[in-house]
């Protein structure tokens, strides 16, 4: 989702791109990441891959690890061999969940699921291995293509079916294009660090992101039963609140990314919130 959003992005500012999918580079294959990057001599290298099935990931450890942790790592070690800037990205899942308000730079990172594990450990083997890597996190993605929260529930309310969202989680949700705008900015200042970017507002429940979502795509009259995370009892654990504040983003110039709720009146704008766009 993010990956396509940020070619879009790179080649609509005249950028020229390499782009691969899982099957053209597997990021954890360390000699076949070198000599793509040693062959394309890109002056950034953009990290969008990671295996994103939280719980999936809860099953399977060695992928996790394998896509999340060396993956970054080997993009580190041969963007340093060519003198790349690297920009990975995170997620708010390094986080534990029980802080109240904002998670900033100064939290210090907890992850609760081998999901989150992963990833906290592909920021830092990253950042080890290169200097010149910028680790970004954001959270609670929505955007064309891909599987998340929100083609889920437009695509089963576009079948009928009974929906329910989780009422008591709380996160920053953040639109793939405007994500995708500020992974180039980042690339173009090569500042390293950890960044977290996310729309701007105050945080949402998936329950409340849902219900703004059906309303936008028509669905207005469709129940969204608000439930316990913990009803669920899916196999990763997930924080109760992981809504995420920049420190840096200000200090550095970079201007706030739109409003969520502005971003997500841009996407439905784009009939991507109906059910004729997502079935499709
Ligand atoms: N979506 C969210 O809400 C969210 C929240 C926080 C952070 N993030 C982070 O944002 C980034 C982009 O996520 P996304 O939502 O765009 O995920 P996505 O739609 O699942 O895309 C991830 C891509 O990575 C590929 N991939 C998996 N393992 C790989 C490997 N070993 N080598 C190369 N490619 C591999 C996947 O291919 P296959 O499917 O073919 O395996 C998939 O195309 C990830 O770092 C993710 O952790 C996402």
């Amino acid at each position: 989702m993010v990956g396509r959003a940020l070619v879009a992005h790179c080649r609509a500012s005249g950028d020229l791109v390499f782009s691969y999918d899982h099957h053209s580079l597997d990021i954890s294959d360390a000699d076949g990441v070198m000599r793509r990057v040693q062959e394309d001599r890109p002056e950034a290298v953009i990290n969008c891959a990671a295996w994103t099935d939280v719980d999936g990931c809860e099953r399977d450890h060695e992928r996790a690890f394998a896509a999340n942790a060396r993956g970054p790592e080997n993009l580190a070690l041969a963007s340093r061999q060519l003198g790349a800037v690297l920009i990975t990205i995170s997620t708010d899942y390094v986080f534990a969940g029980d802080k109240d308000g904002f998670y900033t730079q100064r939290d210090q990172p907890h992850p609760i699921s081998v999901y989150g594990i992963s990833k906290l450990e592909g920021e830092r083997s990253a950042q080890q291995a290169w200097a010149r890597t910028a680790v970004v996190r954001t959270g609670f993605v929505f955007g064309a293509g891909g599987n998340n929260f929100l083609s889920t529930i437009i695509s089963r309310a576009s079948r009928g079916e009974r929906l329910k969202a989780i009422g008591d989680a709380y996160g920053t949700p953040t639109y793939a294009p405007d994500l995708a705008q500020r992974l180039r900015e980042l690339a173009v200042l090569d500042l390293p660090g950890i960044f977290h970017v996310v729309n701007a507002g105050p945080g949402v429940s998936y329950a409340e992101f849902g219900r703004a979502a059906l309303d936008l795509g028509g669905f207005t009259s469709l129940p969204l039963e608000s439930v316990l995370g913990d009803s669920l009892s899916r196999p990763a654990p997930r924080p109760r609140n992981s809504r995420l504040h920049c420190l840096l983003s200000a200090a550095i110039g970079l201007a706030p990314l739109p409003l969520w709720s502005e971003a997500l009146e841009n996407f439905a704008a784009l009939d991507a919130l109906t059910g004729a766009a997502s079935k499709s």
